[in-house]
């Protein structure tokens, strides 16, 4: 039975965040002093497990991990290696990550064995010490590192940089040529206004038509029909060869065609990333060994996907949503 809401968008995709702790602290995600979830509401990677076998069997056929950084869960390659079980028997059609690429060298390996084939990396910049001042304390080599040792296992690799004003704006041609000699996809995305960070967003705000304009002086930019179902929107790198994504929250409308619902790490689902409409779905999981409890309550959330989010950057530094990305998943 396929979950259909009543926009009449099929929900086949599924965004799981597995924690919503992370080693890095990129200024435009989280506050230095994020405070993070007590143990116990955290679901389990069992509990997580169970979760994501029913939406596989409501209709569910791409899974997402994210968080937080996933791979900074413990035992998180249990859930993986589960999950490629359903990816093995022709249940699901796609498992991926999206990871900041600091643990990846240690589980590039084991992400290829388990059936992934693809990994989206968080990189915002190639510069060592642009990169520790904008995660707080991360290491470029270390991702570097991951990033080399997911491509070695054979795991195509999208590379996604929030573009931000004053920070990374001179680099997304180095960024372009760069993936193109990777062999690396590249999308960029605009900022958010998720979460409190302590900082003005209109200052980080930085519109990607105007990066595009900038990249296409030196680039030839050719229009493509590729859509992963998500809300980028791709070109072809004519010198390169390799796609070119915008994500543009703040200025372009997808909601149309969103295919897609989240959970948390302590299973609450969100129908929409840019709304605060939330189900909970740890007590019917926890309540009873039965999963009904828990399908009805993903109808019931389902039914009430809304049509469209409404994301506004205002000058007085609210969030239009306040929960990070890090707690309902990128
Ligand atoms: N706006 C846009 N992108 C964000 N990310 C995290 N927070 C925000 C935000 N407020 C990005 C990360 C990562 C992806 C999961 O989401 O950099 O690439
Ligand atoms: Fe961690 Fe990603 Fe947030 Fe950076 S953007 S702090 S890597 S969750």
């Amino acid at each position: 039975m396929p979950m259909i809401d009543r926009q009449g968008r099929k929900i086949t995709y599924l965004r799981v965040s597995v924690t919503d702790r992370c080693d890095l602290r990129c200024v435009y995600c989280m506050a230095e002093d994020t405070r993070f979830l007590p143990k116990a509401e955290v679901l389990t990677i069992e509990e997580l497990d169970r979760l994501c076998r029913v939406f596989v069997r409501k209709g569910i056929r791409k899974i997402r991990l994210t968080g937080g950084e996933p791979l900074v869960r413990r035992n998180v390659m249990a859930l993986i290696a589960g999950m490629g079980d359903l990816v093995a028997d022709g249940s699901l059609d796609e498992l991926t990550l999206t990871t900041n690429g600091t643990h990846l060298a240690r589980h590039a390996e084991a992400l290829a064995a388990a059936g992934m084939r693809r990994i989206n990396v968080s990189l915002d910049t190639l510069d060592p010490v642009r990169f520790q001042g904008l995660t707080r304390w991360g290491r470029l080599d270390q991702v570097m590192n991951g990033i080399m040792a997911a491509k070695a296992a054979g795991l195509a690799v999208k590379i996604n940089a929030v573009a931000l004003k004053g920070v990374n704006e001179d680099e997304f041609d180095r960024l372009v040529d760069w993936c193109g000699r990777q062999v690396f996809d590249l999308c960029l995305i605009e900022t958010m206004p998720l979460g409190e960070i302590h900082a003005d967003r209109i200052d980080q705000y930085l519109p990607l038509s105007e990066v595009r304009a900038r990249l296409e002086r030196n680039w030839t930019l050719k229009a493509t029909d590729y859509r992963t179902g998500g809300p980028a929107r791709y070109v072809e790198v004519a010198e390169t060869g390799r796609r070119l994504g915008f994500i543009t929250p703040m200025s372009h409308n997808f909601c149309e065609s969103c295919n897609r619902v989240r959970i948390t790490c302590s299973g609450t689902l969100f129908p929409c990333l840019g709304q605060e409409e939330a189900i909970d779905l740890k007590q019917p999981l926890r309540s009873s060994e039965s999963d009904l409890p828990l399908e009805l309550a993903i109808d019931r959330a389902v039914d009430r996907k809304p049509e469209g989010h409404d994301f506004v950057i205002e000058r007085d530094g609210v969030p239009t949503v306040h929960r990070p990305m890090s707690v309902t998943g990128g």
